[in-house]
């Protein structure tokens, strides 16, 4: 065992790498493995964590997260998950590029090196040249993968009732530059059915009592199959010290000379340097490399810059400000209208010039059915708040039930340096207190981003039941800074951070859709640094809005209602409907 000393243990790490160029591939069913562990630990891992034997590594009560990955082509990783598939069927359309990603609402907000900021639920995008294509070629293999998707023709049209039935289909994606992107709060019917190729691999990777993935992130792309899976461990078990610790929190790695070139299992510290508010991660360890001829222990460093800014540093029982880093939070105000405001308040400190030098800082709302924004109006307003970007359902018209789709997507550049805008920097003369009790002056800066909202006309519920309102819930927005990719210091330092990127860096859906992509490597062109929610939550916050749900009482109500269902035709499916979301609302349905 390498000795692991190294001061602040606070990640801990464990990864398997596939080998990734090996000799040529023949069996089409060998999979390319990745494994990896992060964990904060209250020790420093010893041998009783990590247990390498022959083709195999055990790794003991570690907590924090755990991620897998495993990578191969698509008819591989089929059969591995226990499809049949004859050659040739199943391939997808090889040109485009399906993204799945899901993030879990009840979720442990992720740490660093993990991005903390995925909007919750299921996210799918699409890029292609030729939609119409892609989606045909590729349905019946996403299908395949995670479960059911309506794969029949896109015809435009689709009744009210289907649209209310969670099921994915073509005419509910958004067009986002040349990706088509779809997202759903709730999961679509039939996601992850246990005969889903996914579902077969997770349960096969995961460990006894472990609680299900955090994140699942799958990239089909030319054929192969990229999944990664993040799931939270041991987070149960730090209060059980002394109690029987059998084999709970035990993960073994092991390598199968059947199915595996080379499975590598390492794990990493989180080393931290703060230098005037740059941050410097590294990440030390060991690898362990498995192949037919045995076991190679190595250490092994990384050495990137964080996508994660600090976040203050606060007072242990007073819960005040020590040091003052970078945060935002968000609300829906006022909390019970029809033109509520999205107002963001982020705190961070743009005049770092190494880290924001040519950076632009983003706010991007994901908005469920129930908001929409009038792109005309936020037009109007880009010299107060900055530029909007504006994607999906924009027409007011149209009341919950009867929108296509999921919602909308509205991103604002915020461009706070300038001080003409609303949103300008406000400097805070501000005192931060060190580990030692040093007190220092210094400034921070905060930004409000001010969004005007609307809502939708929620469907009428049915006569009875006494609620007036329904509770319509928001992600809070993913705010980050923008920056050109990080060449500044020259070529070996663009290549630690691909080589970084490429084991802790899965891109955000939606947010990643929203910049270009290098069209010959497929890499970002751009890195996100993430502004962390605060204070911290234990998962990904919402904003509550109030809304005034129509009573079928109320003549004017329903006749809009009707109105926009005419495609619908008879007032059996109209009321069939309203009993369908009566039942699926008046469970959040509220009364004030
Ligand atoms: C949001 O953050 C600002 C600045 O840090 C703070 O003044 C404000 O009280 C916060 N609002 C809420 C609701 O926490
Ligand atoms: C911050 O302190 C400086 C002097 O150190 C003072 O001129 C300035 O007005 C103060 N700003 C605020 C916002 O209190």
């Amino acid at each position: 065992m390498l000795p692991l000393s190294i001061s602040a243990a606070v990640l801990v790490a464990t990864l398997g790498i596939a080998a990734a160029a090996g000799s040529p591939d023949t069996d089409s069913t060998l999979l390319q493995h990745r494994h990896s562990f992060f964990s904060t630990l209250p020790v420093e891992p010893s041998d009783e964590n990590f247990r390498v034997g022959r083709h195999q590594v055990k790794v003991i009560d570690l907590t924090g997260f755990r991620e897998w990955e495993v990578k191969g082509s698509l008819h591989g990783l089929l059969q591995v998950a226990g499809k049949t598939t004859s050659e040739g069927e199943s391939q997808g359309d090889v040109s485009g590029k399906v993204h799945v990603q899901w993030f879990d609402s009840k979720a442990p907000l992720l740490r660093p090196p993990f991005i903390p900021t995925y909007i919750p639920g299921f996210h799918m995008a699409i890029t292609s040249d030729d939609f119409a294509k892609a989606w045909k070629e590729n349905c019946p293999v996403i299908s395949d993968l995670i479960g059911s998707v309506d794969c029949r023709e896109i015809t435009g049209e689709g009744t009210p009732l289907e649209r209310i039935h969670n099921t994915l289909r073509a005419e509910d994606l958004t067009v986002i530059y040349k990706h088509h992107y779809l997202h759903k709060t709730t999961d679509p019917a039939g996601f992850l059915s246990s005969s889903s190729a996914v579902s077969s691999l997770i349960s096969q990777q995961q460990a006894g009592s472990t609680p299900g993935p955090a994140l699942i992130d799958l990239v089909l792309h030319k054929g192969e199959i990229t999944l990664k899976v993040i799931w939270a461990t041991g987070t149960n078990n730090n209060d059980n010290k002394d109690g029987d610790k059998s084999q709970q929190n035990a993960i073994g790695i092991s390598f199968n000379e059947k199915t595996d070139k080379v499975v590598e299992v390492g794990w990493f510290y989180r080393e931290i340097t703060e230098q005037d508010y740059s941050v410097y991660d590294h990440y030390l360890g060991a690898i362990v490399k498995m192949d037919r001829e045995g076991e190679e222990v190595n250490e092994a460093m990384i050495q990137t810059r964080s996508p994660v800014f600090p976040p203050h540093r606060r007072d242990f029982s007073t819960g005040n400000i020590r040091a003052y880093g970078h945060g935002f939070n968000s609300t829906m105000t006022p909390s019970q209208s029809f033109h509520p405001h999205s107002v963001t308040t982020i705190r961070s400190n743009p005049n770092i010039q190494e880290t924001t030098a040519g950076c632009d800082l983003h706010v991007l709302q994901v908005l469920p059915a129930g908001y929409f924004v009038d792109p005309f109006q936020l037009e109007g307003l880009a010299p107060e708040i900055g530029e909007s970007t504006v994607f999906g359902e924009t027409d007011l018209e149209k009341p919950v039930g009867v929108v296509a789709g999921w919602g909308s997507l509205v991103m604002v550049k915020a461009q706070p340096e300038e001080s003409v805008k609303t949103s300008k920097w406000t400097p805070h003369n501000i005192t931060n207190i060190d580990t030692k009790g040093v007190k220092t002056d210094a400034v921070s800066y905060t930004s409000v981003v001010d969004i005007p909202m609307h809502m939708r006309y929620q469907p009428p519920i049915e006569q009875g039941n006494p609620a007036t309102h329904v509770t319509v819930e928001t992600p809070w927005p993913i705010v980050a800074w923008v920056c050109p990719v990080a060449t500044t210091n020259g070529e070996e330092s663009a290549a630690l951070n691909a080589a970084a990127k490429k084991l802790f860096h899965i891109p955000a859906l939606p947010f990643s859709l929203l910049f270009p992509r290098d069209a010959k490597t497929d890499r970002e062109t751009v890195d996100f640094r993430f502004i962390l929610p605060d204070p911290i939550p234990k998962q990904f916050p919402t904003a509550q809005m109030s809304v005034p749900v129509g009573r079928l009482d109320d003549m004017n109500l329903v006749r809009a209602a009707t109105f926009a269902m005419a495609g619908a035709g008879t007032l059996a499916v109209a009321l069939a409907l309203v009993r369908t979301v009566a039942g699926r609302t008046s469970g959040k349905g509220k009364q004030d």
